[in-house]
């Protein structure tokens, strides 16, 4: 494998010195990109850009030409590849976002659920790390990810997106044994899915935990955090003579760092909620931090947008161990030329944080 020529996210991730600080935006390839829109449209759908490589491939590569700045890429696909692995038949209603032909109800279709294996049901994912590694050969490190067993089990039991997540909480609460056995089936896919990630050529991981905020305190812990903490345990974490550097972003999940932190993962990924300095503090000398200014703040002009990369700056302080972020996707309304003054402005104004 060619050498790393850019590493300042691996090395910020695991704590050690860089020049300036390394930043990417989740979601960073997708429909606010016109090359996206039109490499979508040739495709025919979603669906088939995550599922042939090639295509695969060239989207997750648009962000990276259009923006020099970006320290990382990350993989084009989708979380919900692992249900629609298991059977669930995930298809996309234009405007509706993600949809199961088959929902998860009772303990039962619980039972039934296989748990896939990464390279003969998701070998299409596989096919796309390795082919976006060679493509790559080298410009930046490449992310793998997944969605975290409670996410996904949202999606699988409400059938698709949810604003109140009704049908998920019952089952939790008036049903904890099954529950958990989606949860626990939910980890085991995960960790192989990562695995088979990992091995096939992704040099970081991030597991997203977008609806864990959604939970309450303990639930959170019992439900959420303790297989993502399992997850971790289980991850392959050196691999082509590197560490394999793992990132926990649970979304709402500010009131809890100091248990995320302790979780096992190399870095936390932060929303725009909580200030990143308190969190520094907080989260001590145990993970990195990666985030987090509000996306919204990317509809403002350049002059604002750098105003607030500088606050974020200043408040996480001097020293490594911050990969910058949004706090959340990019949103399909945002103007790529904001994107760009925000990518710039993170470089331009960190090296005065770095020695
Ligand atoms: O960050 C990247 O550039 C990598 C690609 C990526 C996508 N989805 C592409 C995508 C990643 C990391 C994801 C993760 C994902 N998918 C999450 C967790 C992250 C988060 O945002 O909290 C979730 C909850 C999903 C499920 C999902 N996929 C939803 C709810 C939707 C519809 C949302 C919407 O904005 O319409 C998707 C579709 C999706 N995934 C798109 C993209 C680029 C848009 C599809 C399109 O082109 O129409």
């Amino acid at each position: 494998m060619t050498a790393l020529k850019n590493d300042r996210f691996l090395r910020a991730l695991l704590k050690q010195p860089v020049d300036v600080t390394p930043v990417w935006m989740m979601r960073q390839a997708g429909r606010y990109l016109p090359e996206y829109r039109a490499s979508r449209a040739n495709a025919g759908d979603f669906m088939s850009l995550c599922m042939n490589p090639e295509f695969a491939c060239e989207v997750t590569m648009q962000p990276l030409d259009r923006y020099p700045q970006l320290d990382a890429a990350i993989l084009f696909s989708d979380i919900l590849t692992i249900p629609d692995a298991m059977g669930q038949g995930l298809y996309f209603e234009t405007g509706e976002g993600p949809r199961f032909k088959k929902v998860v109800s009772t303990l039962a279709d619980i039972e039934a659920l296989p748990i896939p294996d990464p390279h003969k049901d998701l070998g299409y994912v596989m096919d796309a790390v390795s082919t976006i590694r060679r493509e790559l050969n080298g410009r930046v490190p490449l992310i793998g990810f997944s969605g975290s067993p409670w996410t996904l089990a949202t999606y699988m039991v409400e059938g698709g997106s949810s604003k109140d997540f009704r049908k998920t909480k019952a089952m939790l609460y008036d049903n904890p044994q099954a529950m958990h056995l989606l949860l626990d089936k939910l980890a085991q896919s995960v960790t192989s899915y990562l695995n088979g990630q990992i091995m096939a050529g992704a040099q970081a991981v991030q597991i997203f935990d977008t609806w864990g905020g959604n939970l309450s305190a303990a639930a959170y812990q019992e439900f959420s955090l303790a297989y993502m903490r399992k997850i971790v345990s289980g991850l392959i974490r050196e691999h082509e003579g590197r560490k394999v550097p793992v990132i926990m972003f649970t979304k709402g999940g500010g009131l809890w760092l100091e248990s995320i932190a302790d979780a096992g993962a190399d870095a936390l990924g932060l929303d725009w909620t909580c200030d990143i300095g308190e969190a520094r503090q907080r989260v001590g000398n145990r993970v990195a931090l990666q985030g987090n200014m509000d996306p919204t703040v990317l509809y403002a002009k350049p002059e604002a947008i750098r105003t607030e990369v500088g606050r974020i700056l200043a408040s996480y302080g001097k020293g490594t161990g911050h990969v910058f972020n949004l706090g959340h996707g990019i949103t399909p309304e945002v103007n790529p030329e904001h994107a760009g003054a925000f990518l710039r402005a993170v470089h331009e104004l960190s090296a005065q944080y770095h020695e």
